[in-house]
């Protein structure tokens, strides 16, 4: 069976309120993008006119119409060609005249662009909680990070860094240890769960408690961490959508939806989440290559805790990420 590439997943290019009626040039997957919106809503195509190669995001938009800063061609929202202004109004215009149309949706406050023709659906969140009046959501960081995306969304699926680069946060040196756990195959990715004691007074709730990690992955960049507060019940789950920009950069999204403590400000559940955010960036950052190696052979994984990890690995393998990012790739 043909598994699908990067290019057949939605991937979040940017925010909503990033695209207005102004082209603007986005990245993804090694490639640039224009996206802009008007009454019919947002389009992105490939950023290139094939006329001579110049951007369209230098362009502008007229009656619905990307048209090229260069000589004016103007195409519409299929992306044919209509119009070539040096040419007399009725002769007619090469089929070949064409720009490449990428399918763009919006969700999650996300602009979401997929390449070629969609595998999957845009991501929904566990139990599609997301439109549901007892949560509440925010996008809380949103930054890019000098790595690759899977570097990105292995570094969020792993626990066992917590005592290390979260230390006094989200682990003790001496609760470093981690107990064998299961991982469970699912049809878009792997879920997996653990407990454990939480150093920190979690979103200034005071004092040690015990904590549920529920991580669900969906393949190939959204993981999910459903953190159930044991003593309380309280749901919050911290989504990382991950951006593949270009194999050594990538935007990183975290949503954050909690059924709880909805007169709070946001900042209260942010703020803790993005320190964590910005003191895994500077070690994911460091680490090489910045693409997950192709071999599993290449890094050295002990099942409990890199279990998880090493599933991601080999789901991703299949995924023909070479063929989508070519010399990059290897
Ligand atoms: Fe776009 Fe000539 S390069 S119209
Ligand atoms: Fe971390």
């Amino acid at each position: 069976m043909t598994q699908p590439a990067l290019t057949q997943f939605w991937h979040p290019i940017c925010q909503s309120t990033d695209v207005d009626e102004k082209p603007r040039r986005f990245n993804l997957l090694d490639d640039d993008i224009v996206a802009f919106r008007d009454e019919n809503g947002i389009a992105a195509f490939r950023d290139l006119c094939i006329h001579r190669g110049a951007a369209l995001s230098l362009g502008w938009v007229r009656e619905g119409r990307l048209v090229c800063p260069y000589h004016g061609w103007q195409y519409d929202r299929t992306g044919a060609c209509v119009k070539i202004p040096s040419r007399p109004a009725d002769a007619p215009i090469p089929a070949a005249a064409k720009a490449t149309v990428y399918h763009a949706r919006e969700k999650y406050g996300l602009v979401w662009v997929a390449m070629t023709e969609p595998a999957a659906d845009i991501p929904l969140f566990p139990g599609d909680i997301y439109d549901l009046p007892e949560w509440k959501s925010f996008l809380s960081y949103r930054e890019t990070w000098k790595t690759s995306a899977s570097r990105a969304v292995e570094n969020f699926m792993d626990f066992s860094h917590f005592p290390y680069v979260h230390e006094g946060l989200l682990g003790t040196e001496e609760t470093a240890e981690v107990a064998p756990y299961t991982v469970e195959k699912r049809e878009d990715g792997l879920h997996y769960w653990l407990e454990q004691e939480e150093p920190s007074d979690l979103y200034g709730a005071g004092g040690v408690q015990m904590v549920r990690y529920e991580y669900t992955l969906v393949v190939p960049f959204t993981i999910h961490l459903k953190k159930i507060e044991l003593g309380s019940g309280k749901e919050t789950i911290i989504t990382q959508f991950t951006s593949p920009k270009t194999p050594k950069s990538t935007e990183v999204f975290v949503v954050i939806v909690r059924n709880h403590s909805h007169d709070e400000p946001d900042s209260a559940f942010g703020d803790f989440t993005n320190v964590i955010m910005e003191q895994d960036r500077p070690v994911v950052e460091s680490q090489r290559p910045e693409e997950l190696p192709d071999s599993l052979r290449e890094e050295l994984h002990i099942k409990v805790p890199d279990a998880a990890s090493l599933l991601y690995r080999q789901r991703l393998a299949a995924l023909g990420k070479v063929e989508v990012f070519g010399p990059y790739g290897a």
